[in-house]
């Protein structure tokens, strides 16, 4: 083989590698299903929330506090304090969420009430099938 043509040679594995490297990102932001979020759901049995009560999980990793609420029924919440990250608990004589860290208080629909907590915890969607709240 002589030098010009393993050159070429060279040239065009090198092209080809570069353009197949460019081109994979593209076809798999394009193809259908690249996208599909894996639905995740956590399913709790109704009898482990009595009404005025709140049940501890997990929900996508996350700490989560699922209150039933005797007039607003089942809400799911974050417990991550958005202030430092500490986890908040339910406390039913004042109905609100509260952080132990820096005293941030939450209402029961996760909005900041007092103390240094920057913004309202996530809320997460519940629905109640059967004798079943689903999250997610
Ligand atoms: S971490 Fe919750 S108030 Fe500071």
């Amino acid at each position: 083989m002589e030098r010009r043509s393993f050159l070429k040679s060279l040239l065009g594995i090198f092209s080809l590698s570069t353009f197949i490297t460019f081109l994979y990102p593209l076809f798999r932001f394009l193809s259908p299903g690249a996208h599909s979020a894996k639905k995740i759901q956590v399913t709790i049995p109704k009898t482990k929330i009595p009404a005025g009560e709140a049940y501890r999980t997990t929900f996508d990793n996350t700490p989560v506090m699922v209150v039933h609420h005797p007039n607003k029924g089942y809400i799911a919440l974050s417990r991550v304090c958005t202030h430092l990250g500490c986890l908040v608990n339910y406390d039913r004589s004042v109905d609100r969420l509260i952080c132990p860290c820096h005293g941030a208080n939450f209402t029961i629909e996760g909005k900041v009430i007092s103390g240094p907590a920057p913004a309202p915890l996530a809320r997460y969607p519940v629905s109640v099938k059967g004798e079943n709240i689903i999250i997610g």
